[in-house]
């Protein structure tokens, strides 16, 4: 059953937007696609029965000035930051910090999608409300993440491929019910290992397996084959990497009738290697990030959310918002973990009384990234702590 309040009208949601969803209520699906001929008996695949409910997830997702609120650390990850205020990796800790999160006041106006862990999404906030009914009231798309995490992919030179395949059918019809509309799924190309055209192939047959699986389930699919900053390469090397991925993506995702209509996708910006001895300013890393997003994505697709990747929540605001100066064909925005929470976190603390400023500092991040969506934002009066980079070696989720 889904829950009943999600049926109750938002912003952004009406209660017909929920109901037409449900797989009860459904009526069946009409519409078929050619598939390519292979023989004289036509070959027709139908098209996901959520067809015109995942354009329309998408199409808000992807609405101007917001963008998507990455809250999905796995719970080793989340125990990670929560190590670094000094908080013991608890269920209760956990859940304190997400409630943090997603009760700010006044977030949907900057964020219209947040991607939770699987335990966040079945989980109430502290004060008893179900986690997923607090974002619809704020406005805001609950999305969840499916993938399993990475593995080392035999075979290869140290390189690692995404796990998660197995059983996704069931537990993303069991997310849809449980409210959530759209997925991710986080696979990760590593240059100074590679990439191996196995590495690639893998990542992008792997992305394109989960998509059409998700919009089979009424998810909108986030893809997202994360090129990492590890290395010491130059900005020319990753725009190579990246090109020959996005390539694979796209060739896989059309192999698989993916609706491009119904997808958002999460790439990394074009930077230099995180320990490369050149930097890049934001207007370099917009020139190549536009160029190669021109060159490999269709304009079909309605969102381009960025992740982070370890940049400063200033750089990464910096960049977006370069690439905001002119019209794109997709909506330019941002999915961002670590650029906008770090701040947040560290004045929250763990301490309760901290609770409301930590809640600003998050909204400040989110008023940025809006402004930088709209090609608006400057960086005047950013604090020092927001323009310290977060780069890892070998970042996991
Ligand atoms: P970062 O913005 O921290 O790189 O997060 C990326 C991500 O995949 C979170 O969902």
């Amino acid at each position: 059953m889904a829950s009943a309040s999600l049926l109750k009208s938002s912003p952004v949601f009406d209660k017909s937007e929920f109901v037409k969803g449900q797989p009860l209520l459904r009526q069946p699906a009409v519409a078929a696609v050619p598939c390519r001929p292979v023989s004289s008996s036509a070959l027709t695949v139908r098209a996901s029965s959520y067809a015109d409910e995942l354009v329309k997830t998408a199409k808000t997702i992807a609405s101007p000035g917001r963008g998507i609120l990455a809250m999905d650390e796995s719970n080793a990850t989340c125990g990670k930051r929560l190590d670094s205020i000094g908080l013991e990796n608890t269920e209760a800790n956990r859940q304190a910090y997400r409630t943090l999160l997603v009760t700010a006041p006044g977030l949907g106006q900057y964020i219209s999608g947040a991607i939770l862990f699987e335990e966040t999404l079945y989980q109430s906030t502290t004060d008893g409300k179900k986690i997923v009914d607090v974002l619809v009231d704020q406005g805001i798309v609950p999305g969840i993440k499916v993938d399993k995490g990475l593995v080392p992919l035999a075979g290869s030179n140290n390189e690692s491929w995404c796990q998660g395949l197995d059983g996704l059918d069931s537990r993303s019809a069991a997310y849809y019910q449980q409210g959530a509309r759209f997925a991710k799924w986080r696979t990760v190309v590593s240059i100074p290992n590679g990439p191996s055209s196995l590495a690639v192939k893998e990542a992008a047959w792997g992305l394109a397996r989960y998509a059409a699986i998700s919009q089979d389930n009424g998810l909108v699919p986030i893809v997202e084959p994360e090129i990492l900053l590890d290395g010491d390469h130059g900005i020319e090397r990753t725009f190579e990497v990246a090109q020959k991925v996005w390539a694979e993506v796209f060739f896989y995702l059309a192999e698989n009738n993916v609706m491009f209509e119904g997808i958002l996708l999460k790439p990394s910006m074009v930077t230099p290697g995180a320990e490369s001895k050149d930097k890049a300013t934001p207007e370099e890393v917009a020139d190549y990030t536009l160029k190669l997003l021109k060159r490999r994505i269709p304009p079909a697709v309605p969102g381009i959310m960025f992740l982070s990747g370890g940049q400063s929540e200033v750089e990464a605001t910096l960049n977006l918002n370069a690439m905001n100066q002119a019209p794109n064909p997709w909506h330019v925005s941002f999915s961002y973990a670590r650029a906008l929470q770090n701040t947040c976190l560290k004045t929250w603390g763990g301490r309760p009384e901290n609770v409301k400023a930590a809640q600003e500092v998050l909204l400040i991040r989110a008023k940025a990234n809006s402004l930088a969506q709209l090609g608006k934002y400057s960086a005047e009066g950013e604090s020092e702590e927001a323009k310290k980079g977060m780069f890892v070696k070998g970042y996991s989720y």
